[in-house]
């Protein structure tokens, strides 16, 4: 029986997590020069308030993915690349983000990408970071899968979400990606407590052999 695991209390959404089969370890070797590439749609508001993904941190604000990404970048000393759409694609109320990212899904929809990486080929390793948006990838991340070819490289997964951990990330990203090789120990943070993530994620990234 499909799981449910969407509840909704009022404008906060809860999202419990739905754990997938990962997929299975790659084999390693890839020494080579990384980037970081990532999707963030961060909606007005800090913190607790409904919807909101926005991460302070030295007075700076961020994106809870894309403060992930900034931190992984650091610590790898990898390029970074952000996946972007044009700017007024998403609606900034999330309630109508909501619906609408739901029925971009349910279309299978392309978003058009206004980001361009044109130096893919000089990449061995890519850390792709995507919120988890209805308890997969949000379409853009589908579009740069779709528009760029990662066969023969490591992808090593990472996401932001509120109770669906990695969403499925690896498995999904894989079908996408069939001759890429695709980290199944990718890293997960809830959007409202990415920046107390720092530790965790040099851990993970040590663990992995960065
Ligand atoms: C349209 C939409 C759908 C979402 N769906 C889920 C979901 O299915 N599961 C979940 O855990 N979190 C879900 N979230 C919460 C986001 O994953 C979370 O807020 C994340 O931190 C956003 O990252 P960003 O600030 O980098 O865009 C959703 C958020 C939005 C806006």
């Amino acid at each position: 029986m499909k799981r449910v695991c969407l509840i909704l209390f009022g404008a906060l959404a809860v999202f419990p997590a739905c754990d997938k089969p990962l997929d299975e370890n790659q084999e390693d070797g890839f020494n080579g020069k990384s980037i970081v590439v990532y999707f963030s749609n961060p909606l007005p508001g800090v913190d607790a308030v409904a919807g909101a993904s926005i991460t302070i941190k030295d007075g700076q604000k961020y994106g809870s993915v894309q403060y992930m990404a900034e931190v992984i970048k650091e610590e790898t000393e990898s390029d970074i690349h952000r996946i972007m759409v044009e700017e007024n694609h998403y609606p900034t109320v999330y309630r109508e983000l909501a619906d609408f990212a739901n029925a971009e899904k349910a279309d299978n929809a392309r978003p058009k990408l206004t980001s361009n990486l044109t130096n893919l080929d000089d990449y061995d390793v890519i850390f792709l970071g995507t919120p988890i948006w209805w308890y997969t990838l949000p379409m853009p991340v589908f579009s740069f899968l779709d528009q760029y070819d990662l066969s023969g490289k490591k992808v090593i997964p990472f996401t932001a979400h509120e109770g669906s951990g990695l969403g499925g990330a690896p498995a999904t990203i894989k079908a996408e990606e069939p001759h890429a090789a695709v980290e199944s120990n990718g890293f997960s943070a809830r959007g409202t407590q990415t920046s107390s993530q720092d530790d965790a994620i040099k851990s993970w990234l040590k663990d992995l052999g960065f």
